[in-house]
């Protein structure tokens, strides 16, 4: 017999009241609200991490969000706490566009066109093994809200910067410090080869040829349509969306900026948001006051964050009161060591 929804939420209610304090539930923007209501805290990838360490009572960190989210809680949190994934398939298609395998070939190729100048930066949308590369070679994580600061910290270090796996967020952020679009090459881990216009001498940031697969719905086309219909409606974009669209959008900022605004915005006030589905629709409801629309009539989810749902997220947890730990999430000690490193000279900054 199947499961109503109201006994799935029951249970997990009950499950979450029986461990206490023992149980942490982080749940990212992203995720779904049949797994958002139960979720302790919720919150960016980064700071979901970091409260996860923070929250050292917590023994099982039960993750709503995607595969790298987990691996860094992972790694941000001591030993003897356990991070468990509810659906192993919440992966996270920016994240597999950048195989640490690639990443190994593509590194002594670039050293040696560019005379070892170069400084590895990754997006925290990456998986541990790259994030121990990174770490390994001097650099540091980012995320969308400290890009900026975080690429003026590494031309500090080196005359040139390998931006991974993120080519949009790369792009944005460096051309937002004035670095010119012929001053930046493109490098395709499928051909092995550096895509620049121009002079090579010239490139001083190297992106990797990779991108997120919800965010690249939104076009230009959406925004001229916005503009037509609406010219009152101020757009609003996350960075991970092309150069293009950035560059006619009215603000651009991280999932945590897009919320701050909203909330900030007066009444009466017009959105079209360029971002995730299940954040906008939550957006939307919590802002009866204002008009807010998705940029992308269509909505976009990311398919992967929906991975996780009621039903998994009860799977999981009834396991772990069984005593079997389902989907751990356990980075090995070495990657760990160095992607911690890539981590810390990112959190000093911040
Ligand atoms: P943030 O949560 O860091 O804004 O990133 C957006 C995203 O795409 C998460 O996968
Ligand atoms: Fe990855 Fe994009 Fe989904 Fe975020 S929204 S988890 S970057 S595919």
């Amino acid at each position: 017999k199947t499961m109503s929804i109201n006994e799935m939420e029951e249970r997990v209610r009950a499950i979450k009241k029986r461990f206490g304090k023992r149980l942490f539930i982080p749940g990212h923007h992203y995720q779904k609200d049949e797994v958002i209501q139960f979720a302790d805290a919720t919150g960016d990838s980064l700071q979901l991490a970091q409260m996860a360490a923070q929250n050292s009572e917590a023994e099982y960190i039960v993750f709503c969000g995607v595969h790298f989210m987990a691996e860094t809680a992972d790694i941000l949190t001591g030993d003897y706490q356990k991070v468990i994934l509810p659906d192993m398939r919440a992966g996270c298609s920016m994240a597999d566009m950048a195989d640490i395998a690639q990443v190994e070939r593509a590194w002594p190729i670039l050293q040696e066109l560019f005379a070892g100048t170069i400084l590895p930066l990754t997006y925290v949308n990456s998986t541990a093994a790259i994030k121990a590369f990174v770490g390994r070679h001097g650099g540091a994580t980012v995320t969308s809200s400290n890009a900026k600061n975080m690429v003026e910290w590494a031309f500090k270090q080196k005359e040139r910067i390998f931006f991974l796996p993120d080519q949009h967020l790369g792009r944005n952020t460096a051309y937002q410090l004035g670095v010119a679009l012929d001053e930046m090459a493109v490098w395709d881990p499928h051909t092995d080869r550096l895509e620049y216009k121009g002079d090579i001498k010239k490139v001083k940031v190297i992106l990797w040829k990779g991108h997120c697969s919800v965010h690249e719905n939104f076009t230009v086309r959406h925004i001229e349509r916005i503009r037509q219909t609406k010219p009152d409606m101020k757009i609003i974009v996350h960075p991970e969306c092309s150069w293009e669209v950035v560059q006619q959008a009215d603000y651009v900022g991280s999932t945590k900026y897009i919320i701050e605004t909203i909330q900030n915005a007066p009444a009466g006030s017009k959105w079209a948001i360029g971002t995730e589905m299940n954040l906008v629709s939550r957006i939307i409801r919590e802002h009866p006051d204002k008009e807010i629309v998705s940029l992308n009539p269509y909505m976009c989810p990311c398919f992967t964050m929906n991975r996780i749902d009621l039903p998994h997220l009860l799977w999981a947890l009834e396991s772990l009161e069984r005593g079997i730990m389902v989907n751990q999430i356990a980075v090995p000690p070495l990657i760990a060591q160095d992607a911690s490193q890539a981590l810390a000279r990112m959190l000093a900054l911040a």
